[in-house]
């Protein structure tokens, strides 16, 4: 394990702020000096500025104002604060959609959108790239040897797709490159002779469309790639810029969690740093722990893109969003909390959308640290300054990483390709919440997880999962063997080993290619209405020695033992006796098959007993009350244990006969925890065993 550099060697403390708008308020000059003052009480050190300011630095096409930025990147200099400096291109000067009307999107419809709203650009548009690289190369000439700049935020949020004639014809050469100019290869690929779909020239091929081609599973799978392609590429025109100039700043583009319109592991190569924007709604029961655990695996995906290198919790909301259902306030606690977890997970930040609200439009509701009133004295800055203050104290863990010997495959192709597939059942098949399922049993245990996606190298890991892998590609079925050959555990489930990557099923059997390395052969699945379940009975005296009976749910999948011993067996329905949980002894190592979809109660078991057997580390050797997460983050010579109480209630923990340093009370702590409500440690370990 090692220690990361800091995010930018220059500020090798936890950067802590948010998207700042100096450029709403600068009819307001005493605003402006009213934010320094607050920046600096709210420990806050790092403001991400100019995100949505094309229009303020661009007023007029070719004519640029860069005095306001100067003056506000002064500013923060004076009063040490960093700038996270954004290229504006997530949203447009009305100038220049009005001027060159095809940088405006086209919808699926075909229909152009009109000026108006962000995040709208069409990515492949010479002009739109041109005015990009303009200001971008602006940006970085005027500030290349400012001590603010710090990190570059590279527009906003990317996400949604165009599909104008610029970008129809993009698709066709991206395609033409991909089948090697075989259009015969593209049409076997896309199995276009159903409904006599084959196309004679490259140009009768269009992006998917509501009135147009929409089951050609193939040429959907393309098109999401491609749009991820054109995306990426458009952002590396952004960043040419920006590299060369600047070649020591680190660039980051924020991501929104699991959207699926972008497979963002294929973005990670070409980022210094990987952020993302994280908004749970919170209190909506009162089971924090579960949201606790779904959020925690995103974290863990991010820390994961970049194959652990800490992250940057790039948004936020410091109390309340504007859009979802329930604007809900962050109970007291919550706001340390949430963000502490991040960290707790790999994030070197804690940054928020918004500093201020603004005082019109349609942001004005959004939760900020700075409130209307305008002034410090809030319940909601006071929780974010006591927060910087925790973020000084806990200097040493940064660059520390996560070191986690189980592995679970989440991966956007399959994602896609499962969510367009039409079969099993319309609705609830689940994907990523079923990953989602698999990993809580991992963060109930106190156990961390890494989150890959196919193309990933999973040699190093004691255990993968890969629920639900129905597309096989990038080579996993050999890496999976070669994985449990020398000694790993591999864990699959039904509805694995469906199709290859062009959504072709595989012939001769499922699971496919993981057939020999599972054992076993999937013959049918069945489909479960909602309110049905299934009996599953453990057989009696299997080697995991777990006797209680379960239930299965929803998907059933009917399959036979070619090498595999059967560990549980369906207890109804003309599947009675059946086999539903398997394992094949592999090479060194062993493959697991879950045949149905569970319930929590048998994941939970299955995995305390599989990690048990394989001696999986735990970030803390204890057992911790429902609600109580510990992750630990390490550079290979001290460990940083986070205890985190997602429940309502005052917990006191036994943390063993250990002694720790606890960063938030600086004080030194044996045997006995006690958390708040929503309270977090963050300890150390100051003795060994
Ligand atoms: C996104 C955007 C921000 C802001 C927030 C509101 O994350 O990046 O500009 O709109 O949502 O929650
Ligand atoms: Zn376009």
């Amino acid at each position: 394990m090692k220690k990361y550099d800091p995010i930018n060697p220059k500020a090798p403390q936890f950067l802590h702020g948010g998207d700042y708008n100096p450029d709403q308020w600068l009819n307001m000059p005493s605003i402006i000096d009213e934010d320094m003052r607050l920046i600096k009480l709210a420990n806050c050190n790092a403001m991400s500025i100019g995100i949505f300011s094309w229009t303020t630095l661009e007023p007029e096409e070719g004519k640029f104002n860069f005095e306001w930025l100067d003056d506000i990147m002064d500013k923060l200099h004076k009063n040490d604060a960093f700038a996270v400096l954004a290229t504006p291109t997530g949203a447009r000067p009305a100038w220049m959609s009005q001027k060159y009307p095809e940088v405006l999107r086209v919808a699926p419809n075909r229909i152009r959108n009109l000026h108006g709203r962000r995040h709208n650009h069409c990515y492949t548009s010479p002009v739109y790239r041109e005015k990009a690289k303009v200001i971008n190369t602006k940006l970085a000439e005027r500030y290349k040897s400012h001590p603010a700049l710090l990190i570059w935020h590279i527009s906003n949020e990317y996400g949604g797709e165009c599909h104008c004639d610029l970008c129809q014809n993009a698709f066709i050469e991206w395609l033409r490159e991909k089948y090697n100019h075989d259009l015969d290869a593209l049409n076997k690929a896309w199995w276009t002779k159903f409904w006599s779909h084959t196309y004679t020239a490259w140009d009768q091929i269009e992006s998917p469309a509501p009135h147009g081609e929409l089951y050609v599973h193939g040429l959907n799978l393309d098109w999401k790639r491609f749009v991820t392609h054109q995306t990426i590429d458009f952002m590396k025109n952004e960043l040419e810029p920006l590299k060369r100039i600047t070649p020591g700043i680190p660039a980051t583009t924020n991501f929104m969690g699991t959207y699926k319109g972008l497979n963002y592991f294929k973005f990670a190569p070409y980022l210094d740093v990987i952020s993302w924007d994280s908004y749970p709604q919170w209190h909506v029961d009162k089971k924090e722990y579960l949201l606790g655990s779904d959020i925690a695996f995103v974290h863990d995906l991010n820390r994961s893109l970049k194959g652990g290198k800490p992250f940057m919790l790039m948004e936020s909301t410091p109390s309340m969003t504007n859009w979802q259902k329930i604007a809900k306030l962050k109970r007291p606690g919550m706001h340390i909390l949430s963000s502490l977890q991040a960290v707790a997970h790999g994030s070197d930040t804690v940054q928020y959308f918004q500093w201020r609200k603004s005082r019109g439009s349609s942001e004005k509701f959004h939760g900020a640290v700075v409130d209307h009133c305008g002034h410090e004295n809030t319940r909601v800055f006071n929780e974010v300054s006591k927060l910087g203050e925790i973020l000084k104290q806990l200097r040493p863990v940064i660059g520390s990483t996560v070191d986690a010997e189980v592995a679970i495959i989440y991966d956007w192709e399959n994602a896609w390709a499962i969510d367009d597939m039409q079969g099993l059942r319309k609705e609830g098949r689940d994907y990523e919440a079923t990953c989602k399922m698999h990993y809580k049993a991992f963060w109930d245990l106190s156990i961390p997880v890494d989150i890959v996606d196919m193309e990933s190298d999973i040699s190093k890991y004691k255990l993968v999962i890969a629920p639900m892998l129905y597309m096989i590609r990038g080579g996993i079925d050999k890496k999976i063997e070669s994985f449990a050959k020398n000694g790993g555990t591999f864990v699959a489930t039904y509805w694995s080993g469906i199709v290859d990557e062009n959504d072709l099923c595989f012939l001769g059997g499922f699971p496919g290619p993981l057939r020999n390395v599972l054992g076993i052969w999937s013959e049918e699945i069945d489909s479960l209405h909602n309110s049905e379940t299934t009996g599953i009975q453990m057989i009696e005296g299997n080697p995991l020695g777990i006797e209680s009976d379960f239930e299965a749910c929803q998907l059933c999948d009917l399959i036979h033992s070619e090498s595999a011993s059967i560990l549980a067996q369906y207890k109804d329905d003309f599947y009675k006796c059946r086999p539903a949980l398997t394992v094949n002894a592999f090479g060194k190592g062993k493959a697991y098959y879950i045949a149905f979809r569970s319930k929590m109660d048998f994941l939970t078991r299955f995995y305390t007993t599989i990690a048990g057997s394989l001696k999986i580390k735990k970030a803390i050797d204890v057992e911790l009350p429902l609600g109580i997460s510990a992750q630990v983050r390490t550079d290979g010579i001290k460990e940083y244990v986070f205890i985190m109480n997602f429940t309502n209630e005052i917990q006191e923990i036994n943390i063993g006969k250990k002694e720790y340093y606890d960063f938030i009370t600086r004080s030194t702590i044996n045997n006995k925890l006690s958390l708040e409500s929503f309270g977090v440690a963050v300890l150390e370990k100051t003795t060994n065993p």
